[in-house]
């Protein structure tokens, strides 16, 4: 059973990368007979039914090899169906479409023509259908969205759970870090309708039992935890979790999980009481999207199509925040041959949260724009030829709470000017000439403001 359950998803798996064929056939077939139809030539013929005959050969083969993976699970359900239907669909028409040019009807050739007429149209449109259910399916809907940057680490829901946190000390670190993470990378192939090797993962009971062949998690050790071996194995491992090329946890996710079963399992603890080092700490607060409230509190007015496009123009990256405040985040990063014209940025200053402007060849001059930009949240201008100069340009900018300043010229004397950023919850100095011993000390003192002055903490 499990042999030949092997072999499907083996043949399964050859449907994204098969795919590409009939796609390409189609398309030929179609503007073959566009030719014909325009321009008809009688040696033709024969050409055009070969050409359908391996686009219908080649859809049925992929249609199947489709089926197959779609039995391995873990896809949305409802988008699925449609991929399904209409890809079969689209094998049933080209197989019509050969049978109609090899076989034509003898008395009916203008009812023929016209049967083949609304097949090849219909197929035009399946295929864009199929193809945007299929993109869908491997990419999912919020392919875009998961990596933004405020959108963090999970999907809508978990968003909403981030954002009500206000601190480790509220924060349960099964309920909202552990059931989150496993919610968004596991639990669409292990719940009640797939239970992948019969484990569940949608109950702290459920994970701890784990599935047919071991227990999923052993508190307080890591190595015999089923569900942390998963994870950590080698990417092409076949034991490897999620499983069938699914996006993997990201590092940071991996640190809770390990953190979480490290310190007992609990089901009922804030992250605070589990006494957390500096280094989980910052983990966790960047899962929480702590101090993003406050970007996320407010919004502005939609940026012009026509600013945007000279963002863009410029060599700026755009992306958005989220979909309902309008705020931005403009991306540059060098090394580029020439720097971008930074005046652009003005006429986005009200939308513009998050700028990074990475070894691009930045200079004291250009902060002085920097420094216009009253909304801006986090700041990247690392590596660039910043020096003690510029930086005063910059210290009224009162929302500023990150701010990368490593692999810049600055030293103790911007330290001292920065201090006016009261908003400022994060500094990166690490690689300037600022002294290390004196950050030291300062870090220690001032609360709030974590400095970081060196790689490794
Ligand atoms: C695309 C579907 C899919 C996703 C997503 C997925 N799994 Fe699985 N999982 C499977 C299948 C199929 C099996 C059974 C085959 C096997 O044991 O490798 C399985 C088995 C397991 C097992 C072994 C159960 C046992 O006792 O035999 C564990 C543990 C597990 N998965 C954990 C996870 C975790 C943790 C995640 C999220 C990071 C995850 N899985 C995501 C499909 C998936």
């Amino acid at each position: 059973m499990q042999a030949t359950a092997d072999l499907t998803m083996f043949f399964g798996r050859f449907h994204p990368l098969f795919i590409h064929l009939p796609i390409g056939l189609l398309v030929f077939a179609i503007l073959m007979e566009l030719l014909q139809f325009f321009k008809p030539r009688e040696s033709f013929a024969k050409t055009i039914s070969l050409v359908w005959l391996a686009a219908a050969i080649s859809s049925i083969f992929s249609a199947t090899a489709g089926y197959f993976l779609s039995l391995g699970g873990g896809y949305e359900e409802s988008t699925l169906n449609l991929h399904k239907i209409s890809g079969i669909t689209l094998a049933v028409i080209a197989t019509c479409c050969y049978l109609l040019t090899a076989f034509p009807l003898p008395f009916f050739i203008k009812v023929s023509r016209m049967i083949r007429t609304i097949l090849i149209l219909s197929i035009s449109v399946l295929l864009i259908l199929t193809g945007h259910w299929g993109g869908s399916l491997t990419h999912g809907s919020n392919y875009l969205m998961e990596f933004a940057p405020i959108a963090g680490s999970g999907s809508q829901k978990n968003q909403a759970t981030h954002t009500k946190i206000s601190g480790l000390d509220s924060a349960d670190i099964f309920n909202d870090a552990v059931m989150p993470i496993l919610q968004s990378k596991c639990v669409s192939c292990h719940n009640k309708e797939k239970k992948k090797g019969g484990l569940l993962l949608t109950s702290y009971e459920e994970i701890l039992t784990g599935g047919k062949s071991r227990e999923g998690v052993i508190p307080g050790n890591t190595a015999t935890s089923e569900i942390f071996r998963r994870i950590t194995l080698p990417k092409e491992h076949k034991e490897f979790m999620p499983s069938d090329g699914k996006i993997p946890l990201t590092e940071s996710q991996i640190a809770i999980l390990e953190f979480w079963i490290e310190t007992g399992a609990h089901r009922n603890m804030t992250v605070a009481n589990l006494k957390p080092n500096k280094k989980i700490e910052n983990i966790f607060g960047d899962f929480f999207q702590l101090g993003r409230a406050a970007i996320l509190s407010y919004s502005a007015k939609p940026a012009s199509k026509k600013d945007l496009a000279a963002l863009i123009q410029e060599g700026f990256q755009v992306f958005a925040i989220n979909e309902s405040n309008n705020l931005l985040e403009v991306k540059f990063i060098g090394p580029s041959a020439t720097k971008p014209d930074l005046s652009v940025l003005e006429s986005v200053k009200d939308q513009l949260v998050w700028l990074q402007l990475s070894n691009c060849g930045i200079t004291d001059e250009d902060l002085k724009i920097i420094g216009n930009l009253p909304n801006l949240f986090k700041l990247n201008l690392n590596q660039n030829k910043i020096t003690d100069k510029g930086i005063p340009a910059i210290t009224g900018l009162n929302k500023l709470e990150l701010l990368n300043l490593y692999g810049t010229a600055i030293t103790d004397s911007s330290i001292n000017s920065l201090q006016n950023l009261t908003s400022l919850k994060k500094l990166y100095v690490w690689e300037t000439a600022v002294d290390t011993t004196r950050m030291e000390t300062m870090s220690k003192s001032k609360k709030g403001l974590e400095i970081v002055y060196k790689l490794v903490p």
